[in-house]
């Protein structure tokens, strides 16, 4: 099997769909007059939420916030870039022929780390002045050297996504390195990222007792060869092999022995590595024990530039509200070049009636106002976190909305399925629940009912998800709104950002 068949079939047929479409998306403005507090809280005693920039503030005392009724949802939102994709895209950099301008990191410590490591290296990062999210890393056209003859000593704080990448790619080149970083860090289990990179042949080794950095390396240039690791340790190591694999001068194999439990992510990794121009070869079932294969000839290629890819979940709220509300909304940091499969869900909301223009890394959404919203019936298999989006849209549309294949809710940190039923009922939709499906009927004539409290069971995208409710014209109550922390602190602060009341 190539390349192709890691990612889902979905999603490559939601490409193939937009093809002819892909063009540059119109860039909307925001209106400043728009610009009016969407949130408010419900008493005097507030206090504003931690380094937001907003209007809105929590009911300290309930724990609440309340988002008043959108009208629209009109303009340009970039989604925060991925922090182990950030880390990702900095190495593949470092590692390819060429320049690259890296847009759109996350500004966080692994980043820092990342870069740090990088100029200690003496691979040229030029930064942008007047960006921060943004580098122009020089390519080393094959792998990373020590700078001397002196131990390279890298200190990684706490960043994992720099300690293991790093750890794998450093392996094929030549000269003597020791990753460290905090405490923390020394505790972060390693041991299994290097076996697979002894077999490879490398001279690595971690702190023998604990399985944990620091890790030593004695590199001098790999030939390649072949690794046999489980597929049940983080995902992460198979990804971290797989990357540094180019670098490596003959071919490389890494079969998994026993299971690989995290398919997408590896797909996410092989996604990434083909825009850097190497393509992997898979053998087997993803979701069994798969072989990839790197042949020695594969190496790394600039894309000249890139844009950091956001969560491609989180896309949805934006996509959504666009599609309820007849707003125009462009998302950058996902589009039709997404290593993500989580973009198919635009092609959902196409289907219920908006219009949607994709370009290699946005998407941009409007609905004609003479099309209404219309339900749809949808297997979700593969698109498990974005369907909690489509149960909320459910609620704008003509008919009823079947949202299939989605036993997975049921086994995340919160009964999601049961969530989903109980806030949307709430809400004044009719909800049939199945094992692994339910079917939502509107609200009588779409009027929800206004001043719901939505629980969000400690789950971030319940909260973002029903915030979109407030499109009815109603104040939704999201309560414990700071679980949003999680993978998307700014998003309330985005969302009233392109919100007109
Ligand atoms: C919802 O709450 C607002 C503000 O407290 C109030 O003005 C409005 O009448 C309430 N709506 C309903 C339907 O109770």
């Amino acid at each position: 099997m190539k390349f192709a068949s890691a990612l889902s079939s979905f999603f490559l047929v939601a490409c193939a769909n937009q093809a002819a479409a892909f063009s540059a998306a119109p860039s909307t403005k925001i209106s400043s007059t728009s610009r009016i507090p969407v949130f408010t809280a419900s008493n005097e005693n507030i206090r504003s939420h931690t380094a937001l920039n907003m209007a809105w503030a929590v009911d300290e005392e309930s724990n609440t916030l309340t988002v008043t009724p959108i009208k629209s949802l009109d303009g340009t939102v970039t989604l925060p870039g991925s922090k182990s994709l950030s880390n990702r895209c900095l190495l593949l950099a470092a590692l390819s022929d060429g320049n690259t301008k890296v847009e759109n990191l996350l500004e966080s410590d692994d980043i820092r780390y990342m870069l740090e490591a990088l100029d200690q290296m003496k691979v040229p990062v030029e930064r942008d002045p007047n960006d921060p999210t943004t580098v122009t890393v020089t390519g080393q056209n094959g792998p990373i050297n020590a700078p001397s003859d002196e131990v390279c000593e890298l200190f990684l704080g706490n960043a994992g996504t720099a300690m293991r990448p790093l750890a794998a790619a450093l392996c094929m080149g030549k000269g003597k390195f020791v990753l460290d970083g905090v405490p923390r860090m020394r505790e972060r289990p390693i041991a299994d990222l290097i076996d697979g990179l002894k077999q490879l042949g490398a001279d690595v080794s971690c702190v023998e007792e604990t399985g944990c950095p620091p890790v030593t390396i004695n590199a001098d240039g790999l030939n390649g060869g072949t690794a046999s690791i489980s597929g049940k340790m983080s995902s992460q190591f198979l990804s971290s092999l797989l990357m540094a694999a180019p670098a490596a001068t003959g071919d490389v194999t890494i079969s998994i022995k026993d299971e690989l439990i995290s398919a997408p992510y590896v797909s996410l990794t092989i996604g990434l590595m083909k825009k850097y121009g190497v393509e992997v070869e898979i053998e087997g079932d993803m979701d069994g024990t798969p072989s990839f294969k790197i042949p020695g000839s594969a190496k790394y290629e600039s894309p000249k530039s890139i844009l950091v890819e956001g969560d491609a979940s989180s896309a949805s709220y934006f996509i959504a509200g666009a599609a309820i509300t007849g707003g125009t909304v462009t998302v950058r940091g996902c589009g039709s070049e997404s290593v993500q499969g989580d973009v198919a869900f635009a092609n959902v909301m196409e289907q219920m009636g908006a219009k949607v223009t994709w370009a290699p890394e946005s998407i941009t959404v409007t609905r004609d106002p003479d099309v209404k919203l219309k339900g749809v019936d949808v297997d979700c298999g593969k698109i498990p976190d974005a369907a909690m989006t489509l149960a909320v849209a459910a609620l704008f549309a003509e008919g009823p909305t079947t949202i299939r294949n989605v036993y997975s809710w049921r086994l995340k940190e919160t009964e999601r399925m049961k969530a989903i039923v109980a806030e949307c009922t709430k809400l004044g939709a009719t909800v049939e629940e199945f094992r692994d499906y339910c079917i939502i009927h509107p609200p009588k004539d779409n009027i929800v009912n206004d001043n719901v409290t939505i629980e969000t069971y400690d789950d971030h995208r319940m909260a973002m998800t029903f915030s979109l409710a407030a499109c009815a014209g109603v104040n939704v109550i999201i309560h414990d709104p700071g679980c949003t922390a999680k993978t998307f602190p700014t998003y309330f602060e985005m969302l009233e950002s392109i919100a007109s009341v």
